[in-house]
């Protein structure tokens, strides 16, 4: 398989990295839910929390890489049948929105912990800070990390949804095209 997309495939670098970014938010997302459970006084609050930053600014190093490999891997597959103009604006906006998530939620979280005077370390090795302690701006960006954080379940539940409609419902090659390997004989081409 090439690493750079092809006519009818996105090529493994492009699908490797879609997949990883799934894993990793959902790895994200999940300290903070395991939180929840955790009772208040244990040290595994600490630890999931801790988790959470360095998982979340792996995200932030991730989407950099992946704009970088998204630039350098060609042009996307198109979809078969091709989709109608206002189709192809929606999916890209929707995109669009996607890759400002992955952008936007770790720096903010950054941010936190900079207002918040709160060491940033990424797997152990110290981050600067963002900006000087402010601990009321700290607590609005707080929220506004939260609000974000619940918009992103509805975010990337629609995209998971749009996808499986394209390839139940429309009966397209959108989904096959983001995966690494073939689900029928002869669909995809030589790869
Ligand atoms: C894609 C990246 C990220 C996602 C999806 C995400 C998501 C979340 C979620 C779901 C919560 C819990 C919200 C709640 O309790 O209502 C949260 C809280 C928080 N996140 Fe993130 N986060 C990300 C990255 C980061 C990063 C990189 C940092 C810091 C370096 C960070 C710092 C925080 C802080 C300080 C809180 C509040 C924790 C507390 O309750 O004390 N986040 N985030
Ligand atoms: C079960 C979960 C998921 C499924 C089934 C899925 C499926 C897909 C498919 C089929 C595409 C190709 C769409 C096209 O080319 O028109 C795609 C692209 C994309 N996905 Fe996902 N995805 C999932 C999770 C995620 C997650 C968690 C994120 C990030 C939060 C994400 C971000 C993206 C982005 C940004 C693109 C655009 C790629 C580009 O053109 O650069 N996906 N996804």
């Amino acid at each position: 398989m090439r690493w750079k997309n092809t006519s009818a495939k996105y090529g493994s670098a492009v699908i490797g990295l879609h997949w990883l970014t799934l894993l990793l938010v959902v790895a994200v997302y999940g300290c903070m839910e395991l939180r929840g459970w955790v009772p208040k006084a244990s040290a595994w609050r600490g630890t999931l929390k801790s988790l959470h930053f360095s998982l979340g600014l792996s995200v932030l190093v991730l989407v950099c890489v992946r704009l970088a490999v998204r630039w350098a891997a060609g042009a996307s597959p198109p979809i078969a049948p091709p989709l109608s103009v206002w189709q192809q604006r929606l999916a890209r906006l929707g995109h669009v929105v996607l890759y400002a998530f992955l952008l936007v939620m770790p720096v903010l979280g950054w941010f936190i912990l900079s207002a918040k005077g709160t060491p940033i370390l990424w797997f152990g090795a110290s981050l600067p800070a963002l900006m000087a302690p402010d601990d009321a701006l700290g607590e609005q960006v707080k929220s506004l990390h939260e609000g974000l954080a619940t918009v992103g379940y509805f975010l990337v539940g629609l995209h998971a949804l749009a996808a499986l409609a394209h390839h139940y419902l429309r009966h397209d090659n959108t989904l096959v095209r983001m995966l690494a390997y073939r689900r029928r004989q002869g669909e995809g081409g030589k790869s």
